[in-house]
């Protein structure tokens, strides 16, 4: 589709003559003032104005103050007589994109539109990127390799297949991979396989027929007919039984299928992210999972780290967490104490995203005052967290360097005992068998 400019001039000559010189490599609409210009402009898709500054009625300055203002507004090119290109310069500072002096050389007019166009191309990335990856949060090298990988697969047909655990953002990258698509004007269908027996599952993935099982009254569309130009997402794939693997994979290689019952083909356009949180490997190798379906699904794999492997996102999701939380509530908790972060980041996390944002907002819930410390941190983390930091306690082996980094290890379990003691030195230090002026100088020490 070719970009659509809109022209607004008083002067009918001007007019035609940009009209015709233009309209080879762009659609064109007319205006001879800024008010029919406007109407226009909410009735199309306008990816940018040449108007005229001097007009009878609004002229091109209120006209540009007033459209650059919009969400996704068109470029502004002023169009001003030689005199006035002091006030062009004033209309640039209120949003206009550039000016140009008339009469109108085209060929910098074209060159003109030509960087307006990858100007809005780039500012609609920028957007669409935001709208999709806004919500995801993490700096760490690992998540920003993520984001990239999301990024560069988003607008292919590629079938995704993202693994990770529980809780670590497998449902919410697959959201992201829609949006940043082309197919984003389309459904995002999620299909939860686990949650279904087979006979449900696959009349939910295909439909049924009117009569096809007891109780099919009517026919039904199944998901793959619903996502159809858009994404299905098919979650916790590895709990699918083998006969329905076989359907599926059908599906995937034909991109064809048929209702329950039904005889009919039926052609779909749909892209698979499928997730799941087991090893589809070690299935396959134990028979569980075919193998040519697990090709197709692994064609880009991307992996989601959990929270421990990229502790650096701990105390950004906290705090993202904690805004969150406190406006929901409505309680003023501003922030977390140093201490509690720390120890909140030095967690494991079994539950990845999901139980951090669950922590923070019960601590939130039962905070009493606007900082929340140790001792707000709910009961089942701190006694987790002792047996983390437990030398006695079977563990499972750290890594070397952790093990060797005797202060690390200490300033851990300083920090366990001040959560377990709710922040009393006395007590924290008598657990840890130190006096407390021993216990100050460490906390001095460490900076705690
Ligand atoms: N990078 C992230 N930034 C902010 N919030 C996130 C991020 N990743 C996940 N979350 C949040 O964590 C919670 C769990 O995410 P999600 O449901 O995507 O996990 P999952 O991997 O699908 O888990 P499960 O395997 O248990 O279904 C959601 O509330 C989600 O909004
Ligand atoms: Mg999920």
């Amino acid at each position: 589709m070719k970009p659509c400019i809109l022209v607004i001039d008083d002067e009918r000559n001007t007019r035609e003559g940009l009209s015709e010189a233009l309209a080879d490599d762009y659609q064109i609409l007319l205006a001879e003032d800024a008010k029919h210009g406007l109407d226009l402009l909410k009735k199309h898709h306008v990816d940018m104005v040449l108007t005229d500054l001097r007009m009878p009625g609004m002229d091109g300055m209120e006209f540009t103050k007033m459209v650059s203002s919009w969400d996704d507004a068109p470029l502004i090119i002023m169009l001003t007589a030689y005199g006035s290109v002091q006030t062009a310069m004033e209309a640039m500072k209120v949003g206009a994109y550039d000016y140009l002096t008339k009469p109108v050389n085209l060929a910098t007019l074209d060159e003109m539109l030509h960087r307006g166009m990858e100007t809005l191309a780039q500012r609609r990335q920028t957007t669409a990127d935001n709208d999709a990856m806004g919500d995801i949060i993490g700096e760490s090298k690992t998540m920003q390799a993520i984001k990239d990988a999301i990024r560069q697969v988003a607008d292919t047909r590629t079938t995704v297949l993202l693994t990770g655990e529980s809780g670590t953002g497998k449902e919410v990258f697959a959201q992201a991979i829609h949006r940043l698509s082309s197919r984003a004007a389309h459904p995002f269908v999620a299909v939860h396989c686990a949650a279904l027996n087979e006979n449900l599952l696959e009349s939910e993935l295909f439909g049924h027929e009117r009569g096809a099982f007891t109780g099919a009254v009517e026919r039904a569309i199944g998901r793959f007919e619903s996502a159809d130009g858009g994404t299905l997402f098919l979650d916790e794939i590895g709990e699918i039984t083998l006969s329905t693997q076989v359907k599926l994979l059908r599906v995937l290689e034909t991109r064809s299928f048929e209702r329950v019952g039904g005889k009919e083909t039926i052609q779909t356009d749909v892209r698979i992210v499928a997730a799941t949180n087991r090893d589809l490997k070690a299935m396959v190798a134990a028979g569980t999972f075919r193998e040519d379906l697990f090709f197709r699904l692994n064609v880009v794999n991307i992996v989601l780290p959990p929270l421990r492997e990229r502790k650096e996102d701990i105390p950004l999701l906290l705090n993202h967490y904690l805004k969150r939380a406190s406006t929901d509530n409505g309680k003023p908790v501003r922030e977390f104490s140093a201490e509690a972060i720390e120890v909140l980041t030095s967690y494991a996390w079994p539950g990845n995203i999901r139980e951090l944002r669950n922590c923070v907002e019960s601590m939130v819930v039962f905070a009493r005052g606007g900082i929340l410390t140790l001792g707000d941190i709910p009961q089942n983390i701190r006694q987790e967290l002792s047996r983390q930091f437990d030398p006695d306690a079977p563990q499972e082996p750290a890594a070397p360097a952790e093990v060797l980094d005797i202060k690390a290890n200490e300033k851990n379990l300083i920090l366990q005992a001040l959560a377990e003691c709710h922040g009393n030195r006395s007590q924290a230090a008598q657990k840890l068998k130190i006096s407390r002026r021993t216990l100050h100088r460490k906390l001095n020490e460490y900076g705690l």
